[in-house]
C-alpha cells in the first residue's frame, strides 16, 4: 500500500493550513486544519490533555478519502493543531479510515479504534465494499496500525447483518466487568440499523456479546456513530440514524441524532429502551461523541453539519465543517440536558446586563451586538397579557439576519436562517416544541462567527446551526408582537 499517504497529508496541511488566517475561522469551534471535516473521533483524555480527532479530507472542502485529523486541548475550548494521525494507507482501509474512538491502555499507550473501509473492483466492474474494525497504537502524536488488523469483522455479527454497513466503534473500559466493551453501528437483516456490543480482555481479541437496540425500520435506516454510557442513574445510548421519517416537530433532518434512555442489564448484556428522543433541533448536528472528563463530567461534541447540509460550502472557503461547542450532559426527569462546558466561561470578556427591558416592536440595546458572544435572554409577558410572538435577530445588518422566534400560544420556537446569506437551496428553518411556561422562555446563544447554538431553558433543547453571514453583520435586535419584558446578559467571547 501507499506508505506515503500520511506524510503527504501532513505536508499538505502544513503548507496550506498555515495560509488560513485566524480571523477566517471561528474563535473556538473546531475546524479542519485545511479542507473538509466531519465526525468527531477519538475524543479522549491522554497524558494530561484532551485529544480530539476528526474525519478529515485535507485536499479539498468535500468528503473524500477519509483521514483522521488531530487536535489537543487543555480545556476543551482552545485547541492546538497536531499533524494528521492516520491516512487510508492499508489494504483493509484503502477506501477510508472511518469514525472511531480512543482510550488509554494500561501500558500507557493511546489506542485508536476505527472502521477500515476496503474497496475492491471486481472483474465485472462492480466495487465490493467491506467495513471492519481496526486499531492503532500511539504516543499522542504518531500512531501505528496494528499488524493483525482488522480485529473485528462482519462475519462475527449475527446472521444476515450487512458487511458494508458495520462501523464507528466506541470503546471503553468497564471496571465492574474488568473488560473492554465497544459498540458499533450495524445494519440487520431487515435493512435497518442496530447497535451491536462486543467485549475483549485485551482490546485485541474481541467477541460479539449482544445487540443493544435496533431500529426495526421504525427509527430510520442505518444507525451510525453509537455511544453508550451511564448518567445520573440512567443508561444512555446515542445513535445517528440515517433516513428517518419526521414525527411531529421531531426528526426533520433526515439523518438525525437521537438519544435513547433505558436500562443496561450487565448480566444479560441487554439494554431495555424507555424513550428515544432527538438530541438537537437545529439544522446542523450529527454524529456526536462523548467523553468522561477526569473530574467525572460527560461531555459531548457533535459535528456541526450533517450529511445533507454538507454541500453548502460558501465560495472561496479553505476549510469546511465545524464541531459544536463541547457540552456537559446531565439527565433530569428522563431527559438529556446539554450545556456549554463551564470552561467556556473563562473566555467571557466584557459583560453587558440589561434588566426589565420593556419590548414592543423592535429595539436594539446599547452594546448588545457581536459575532462572538455568549448571550442569555429571558423573555416574559408584560403585565397580564401574553405577547403573540417574540423574535431575536442575530448576525444582522440592513441586508442579512437570522431570526429566532417564540410563539407562546403554540409553544413553538423557530430558527430561521433564510436571510443569513446562504446562496444554496438548503433547508433554512426548523421548529421545536418547547415546554410551556406561561410565555416565559430562557435562551442562551453561543454565537461564534459561523454558527449559532441556542440552548433552550437551561439545555432542555438545543438548536444548532451554521451561518455563513458576512462578519460585519453583527447587530442583535429584539422585537415583540404584543409586549414582553426581557433580561439580557451578554458577554463578548475572547481568546
Ligand atoms: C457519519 C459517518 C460515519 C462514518 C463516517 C465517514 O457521518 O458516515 O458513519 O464512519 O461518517 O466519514
Amino acid at each position: 500500500m501507499n506508505a506515503d499517504l500520511l506524510a503527504q497529508a501532513r505536508h499538505y496541511e502544513k503548507t496550506y493550513g498555515s495560509r488560513i488566517a485566524p480571523e477566517e475561522r471561528p474563535l473556538f469551534h473546531v475546524t479542519p486544519t485545511v479542507g473538509w471535516l466531519n465526525d468527531p473521533n477519538g475524543l479522549s483524555y491522554y497524558q494530561g490533555k484532551y485529544h480530539l480527532f476528526y474525519q478529515y479530507n485535507p485536499y479539498n472542502t468535500h468528503w473524500a478519502s477519509m483521514h483522521w485529523g488531530h487536535l489537543v486541548s487543555e480545556d476543551l475550548i482552545r485547541w492546538e493543531r497536531l499533524p494528521a494521525a492516520m491516512a487510508p494507507d492499508k489494504p483493509y482501509d484503502n477506501a477510508g479510515v472511518f469514525s472511531g474512538s480512543a482510550l488509554t491502555l494500561p501500558d500507557g499507550r493511546h489506542l485508536l479504534m476505527y472502521t477500515g473501509v476496503e474497496e475492491q473492483k471486481r472483474d465485472d466492474g462492480f466495487i465490493d465494499s467491506r467495513q471492519t474494525q481496526c486499531i492503532a497504537f500511539g504516543d499522542g502524536l504518531n500512531y501505528q496500525k496494528y499488524e493483525r488488523n482488522p480485529v473485528i469483522t462482519p462475519e462475527m455479527l449475527p446472521e444476515g447483518s450487512s458487511t458494508e454497513d458495520f462501523r464507528d466503534p466506541k470503546i471503553w473500559w468497564d471496571e465492574a466487568d474488568r473488560c473492554f466493551y465497544a459498540v458499533m453501528g450495524s445494519r440487520t437483516a431487515d435493512g435497518s440499523g442496530a447497535v451491536v456490543l462486543f467485549r475483549s480482555g485485551d482490546a485485541l481479541r474481541w467477541e460479539y456479546c449482544s445487540t443493544l437496540d435496533r431500529s426495526r425500520n421504525q427509527y430510520g435506516k442505518m444507525w451510525e456513530c453509537p455511544d453508550f454510557f451511564p448518567l445520573d442513574g440512567t443508561d444512555v445510548l446515542i445513535v445517528s440514524p440515517m433516513e428517518m421519517l419526521a414525527e411531529g416537530l421531531e426528526f426533520h433532518n433526515g439523518n438525525n441524532a437521537a438519544y435513547l434512555t433505558g436500562r443496561w442489564d450487565r448480566h444479560a448484556r441487554t439494554f431495555e429502551r424507555l424513550e428515544l428522543r432527538a438530541l438537537d433541533y437545529g439544522l446542523d448536528f450529527y454524529a456526536p461523541q462523548t467523553l468522561l472528563t477526569p473530574d467525572g463530567r460527560r461531555v459531548l461534541i457533535g459535528w456541526m453539519q450533517s450529511p445533507e447540509t454538507g454541500h453548502s460550502q460558501p465560495h472561496d472557503i479553505k476549510w469546511f465543517g465545524q464541531m459544536t461547542i463541547p457540552r456537559e450532559l446531565s439527565v433530569r426527569s428522563g431527559r438529556l440536558l446539554q450545556r456549554p462546558v463551564r470552561e467556556l466561561e473563562r473566555y467571557r470578556g466584557e459583560l453587558v446586563i440589561c434588566r426589565n427591558v420593556y419590548v414592543r416592536e423592535r429595539l436594539c440595546l446599547p452594546q448588545v451586538s457581536g459575532r462572538c458572544v455568549d448571550m442569555t435572554v429571558r423573555v416574559r409577558p408584560a403585565g397580564g397579557a401574553l405577547y403573540q410572538k417574540f423574535t431575536i435577530k442575530i448576525a444582522k445588518d440592513t441586508e442579512f439576519y437570522t431570526a429566532v422566534t417564540y410563539d407562546p400560544g403554540s409553544s413553538v420556537l423557530r430558527f430561521d436562517r433564510s436571510h443569513s446569506g446562504f446562496r444554496h437551496n438548503i433547508v433554512a428553518s426548523r421548529k421545536a416544541l418547547v415546554r410551556y411556561q406561561e410565555g416565559e422562555i430562557k435562551l442562551r446563544f453561543i454565537i461564534d462567527r459561523f454558527s449559532a447554538e441556542v440552548f433552550v431553558n437551561d439545555g432542555e433543547q438545543v438548536m444548532t446551526s451554521t451561518l455563513y453571514t458576512p462578519q460585519n453583520a453583527d447587530s442583535i435586535s429584539f422585537e415583540a408582537e404584543g409586549s414582553a419584558i426581557i433580561d439580557v446578559e451578554k458577554y463578548n467571547l475572547e481568546r
